[in-house]
């Protein structure tokens, strides 16, 4: 759909009183540094050129209305009786945004929300981010002048997910989206939240997305057991070195300090963040120096410590992966976001990508049995609003 399409679509659902205001935001993708935001060590994301597009107006009243292109479900409500509500779907995602910005103590009345996305649903791209952003930007340049700091849009959008919505993410998906920058990664330290950007030279390479069609939404408890295996790694941890999270300890600290990590899992959870964020500050190097293969090195090492160590691949996103990389051209690939299905990444030489594209296609759907997609998006900007 197109960006005048989508506008025809807004008048006929609400009418135009002249004041409709219409906005963009990204899909993200992690290049490195995965399950690592909410140990509060390094991650590498960049936006892409998927996301999410809406439209909106202030209406006179408290009511919320909310329809997505992509779904049958259209929801009202009023403004003063957000709760999360399974029925509701996707327009949960909104709610709680709304709610959060209203208890933030931010002005936010009644409004006409139409949005459409070209993110592919369950893929992994932070398409809840994306639509999280996309209403948080809306708010603060209908009702407060554009004056909410990026860093406040990011953190109500992440509150929304983890109290709202109930999964326990970091913040390295509301961050990349919001932060994003054209052609550029962030390399963000997710414990003081201090970030650079990196220019994303991969010279006659390209990144390539490929989607195992495995959707992962039904695996956010998987998730969160994830995320306790960590807590629990730290407070054993923390009886014998003073740290606050598990990407302060050096790979020496660690590897002292893993025997007192009895249970296996437990130890292979902690090992793989130590490693991961040590491996993020080095394909950050090996972007900054335009050394390609070493990037390519470091994502395959990426991925195997996924799959070992954090238990967080499966059998999709490891035939794609190996698949990928008995290709000619394709220096690198792992898995990106959460794991479980989704995508995975892949670097491969301009002159290889379309037989890349075929016999990775070809061998997985022989392999897995339904198609893999892929897409050759560029990276792109943050949430912003468009004309
Ligand atoms: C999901 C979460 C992020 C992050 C990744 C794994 O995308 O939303 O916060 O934890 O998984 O790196």
């Amino acid at each position: 759909m197109d960006l005048s399409s989508l506008k025809q679509r807004f008048y006929m659902l609400y009418g135009n009183n002249g004041e409709s205001r219409t906005f963009f935001s990204p899909s993200r993708v992690n290049l490195i540094g995965e399950h690592i935001d909410y140990n509060g060590g390094y991650v590498l994301p960049c936006a892409t050129q998927l996301g999410t597009y809406g439209c909106v107006q202030k209406r006179d009243d408290n009511k919320i209305r909310l329809v997505s292109e992509n779904f049958e479900l259209k929801v009202e409500v009023d403004i003063e009786d957000l709760k999360y509500e399974s029925e509701h779907g996707w327009a949960n995602y909104p709610k709680g945004v709304i709610f959060f910005m209203k208890k933030n103590g931010y002005k936010v009345s009644g409004m006409d929300i139409l949005v459409w996305g070209n993110i592919p649903n369950g893929a992994g791209l932070s398409s809840s981010a994306s639509l999280e952003l996309l209403i948080a930007e809306m708010i603060n340049n209908l009702f407060n002048d554009g004056a909410i700091s990026k860093m406040d849009l990011i953190k109500i959008s992440q509150k929304s997910e983890n109290d709202f919505i109930g999964v326990k993410c970091g913040v390295m998906d509301q961050f990349a989206v919001v932060m994003g920058k054209a052609n550029n990664a962030m390399l963000l330290d997710c414990n003081s939240l201090i970030y650079k950007y990196v220019k994303i030279n991969i010279k006659d390479y390209k990144l390539v997305i490929m989607n195992t069609n495995k959707r992962r939404e039904l695996n956010d408890s998987k998730y969160n057991e994830r995320r306790d295996e960590c807590e629990k790694a730290l407070s054993i941890l923390k009886k014998h070195i003073n740290i606050d999270n598990l990407c302060q300890l050096t790979i020496e600290e660690f590897e002292k300090l893993e025997k007192y990590l009895d249970e296996d899992n437990i130890k292979n959870r902690a090992g793989h963040v130590v490693y991961e964020n040590q491996r993020v500050l080095k394909a950050c190097t090996a972007l900054e120096n335009g050394d390609i293969l070493e990037l390519g090195q470091l994502l395959i090492e990426s991925h195997y410590s996924l799959k070992n160590l954090y238990g967080v691949t499966g059998i999709e996103l490891d035939t794609i992966v190996g698949l990928a990389l008995e290709q000619d051209g394709c220096i690198g690939a792992r898995m990106t976001g959460a794991g479980f299905g989704g995508c995975a990444i892949a670097l491969v030489k301009d002159e290889d990508v379309g037989d890349f594209i075929d016999k990775v296609g070809q061998m997985y759907k022989s392999k897995i049995g339904y198609e893999a997609d892929f897409y050759l998006t560029g990276i792109g900007d943050g949430t912003k609003e468009i004309s």
